[in-house]
């Protein structure tokens, strides 16, 4: 994995700083109408994650035959054409998710809804052009638990050229493995955790590291792009040894910069920063997971060279992206209980079953992915306003995902902050929520929770627009 060096970080200019990534960048900008497809081949390596061992078969998704590490970030630009070919070297079915872009749902990647499986040895054309700037991210949508759980989650980041120029950027992937002795995997669940608050992982990292260690300039402001792409992990993130304010929320600029304390934010959801570095060369700057009451280093930044004397408010905001609001007063209310329900065998599947029914929405399981005759939750009209009314009915906490659209958090009996708009809401124990957005992407659209084993045991479903 091509990653900066202190040297080409301290030479760069803050132009030529802003333009590379540490998370190891892929350019995807031709700006021509039809780009030639960035080559994503889902396949197996051997990796190095335990420190006891190297871990076989983890999948990953390479550009070329010989992957090495994690998935690679993928760059796209605001508004221009993307494309990418799937070629599946895995030995099992597979497709790519585009978590948070809304692009045409022939593209959206769920298999026996938009689009057929990918099987072993066969490939896929992705074609689209993201609408929206921020971090995204990208994932199967079969046999989830194991192919995410296994390696199969990359970050997208779409850039929008009238973006900030910053002196450094930092992208982080943060994920867990359940690893036992040697390196080897786990069985990705167990039951008795999928029927609460899903079953965490044994070794945590971030860009596929345990602690990894950064680099940035003395004095200047480094753009922190975070994703969690866990199957289960919540992150209660703080930074200490700097300032830092946060600048978007999955993928969304907030309307007012503030000054990050403890955010907490859950599998599927993104958080960007701003750190000012501090002055004096030398000094650590520690990312960290306060979750709990054992806190966690994600990752360190050092700071080098002399100190750039930047200041946080030099930054201009970020341009907000074209996302429709809801007209509150036409829009049709729509009930969606989130609830824990009776357990039984759902009918076997080709992207996998994890042999229970555990979660339901408006008292349905249904494990998703799957050709079933479950109903969408609801048939939604093209340009029509709605709102969502969510009540979460157990003591856990669900990061509900919406693909290929974007609401708003209209309402909530358990925040006085509300966030801009989102793919996915971090649904509270016991929350009720209002959820505002326009229909105006036609297609059947998932929802589901992105704790993975809650999806796969029931707690999914999805909205017809037409
Ligand atoms: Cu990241 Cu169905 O989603
Ligand atoms: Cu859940």
């Amino acid at each position: 994995m091509p990653v900066i060096s202190r040297r080409t970080l301290l030479k760069g200019s803050a132009a030529a700083a802003a333009s590379f990534s540490l998370g190891a960048g892929l350019a995807a900008r031709s700006g021509a109408a039809a780009p030639s497809p960035l080559s994503l081949k889902a396949q197996l390596i051997d990796a190095k994650l335990a420190t006891d061992g190297i871990t076989p078969k983890v999948m990953t998704y390479g550009t070329d035959q010989a992957a090495t590490g994690m998935p690679p970030v993928i760059r796209m630009r605001k508004g221009e054409p993307f494309a990418a070919r799937l070629v599946n070297a895995l030995d099992e079915p597979t497709t790519i998710h585009w978590h948070g872009l809304r692009i045409v749902n022939a593209m959206d990647g769920v298999p026996e809804m938009t689009q057929p499986y990918v099987y072993p040895g066969d490939s896929f054309d992705y074609a689209f052009t993201p609408p929206d700037a921020g971090i995204f991210w990208y994932h199967p949508h079969c046999n989830t638990l194991t192919q995410m759980g296994h390696g199969l989650t990359g970050v997208i980041v779409v850039e929008n050229p009238s973006d900030p120029v910053f002196d450094a950027e930092i992208v982080l992937n943060l994920r867990d493995w359940r690893l036992g002795n040697g390196g080897a995997f786990l069985a990705p669940f167990k039951p008795r955790d999928a029927a609460r608050g899903g079953t965490y992982g044994t070794i945590r990292t971030a860009n596929w590291q345990q602690e990894p260690a950064y680099d940035a300039p003395s004095g200047g402001l480094v753009r922190v792009r975070l994703a969690a792409t866990d199957v289960t992990r919540i992150y209660t993130l703080g930074a200490d040894g700097a300032a830092a304010v946060v600048i978007a929320l999955d993928g969304n600029p907030v309307e007012t910069p503030f000054h990050l304390d403890r955010l907490d934010f859950g599998p599927g959801q993104r958080v960007e920063l701003i750190l000012r570095m501090p002055d004096t060369e030398g000094t650590v700057v520690r990312l960290g997971n306060f979750r709990g009451s054992h806190p966690w280093t994600i990752a360190t930044v050092r700071a080098t060279g002399a100190s750039l004397k930047r200041d946080i408010g030099d930054v201009k905001p970020l341009a907000a992206n074209p996302i429709a609001e809801a007209d509150l007063s036409t829009a049709e209310r729509i009930p969606l209980d989130f609830t824990a329900t009776a357990e039984h065998a759902p009918a076997p599947s080709i992207c996998g079953t994890l042999g229970y029914t555990l979660w339901a929405i408006n008292k349905v399981p249904w494990p998703g992915d799957t050709l079933d005759p479950v109903a969408p939750l609801s048939e939604l009209k093209l340009g029509r306003s709605y709102v969502l009314q969510v009540r979460n009915r157990t003591p856990h906490a669900h990061p509900i995902h919406l693909h290929g659209l974007s609401f708003r958090i209209l309402s909530s009996n358990k925040r006085t902050m509300l966030p801009p708009p989102t793919d996915t809401i971090l649904l509270l124990p016991d929350e009720q929520a209002e959820l505002g957005f326009v229909a105006d992407n036609l297609g059947d659209w998932l929802l589901h929770c992105h704790i993975i084993e809650h999806q796969k045991t029931g707690m999914s479903g999805y909205f017809r627009i037409a």
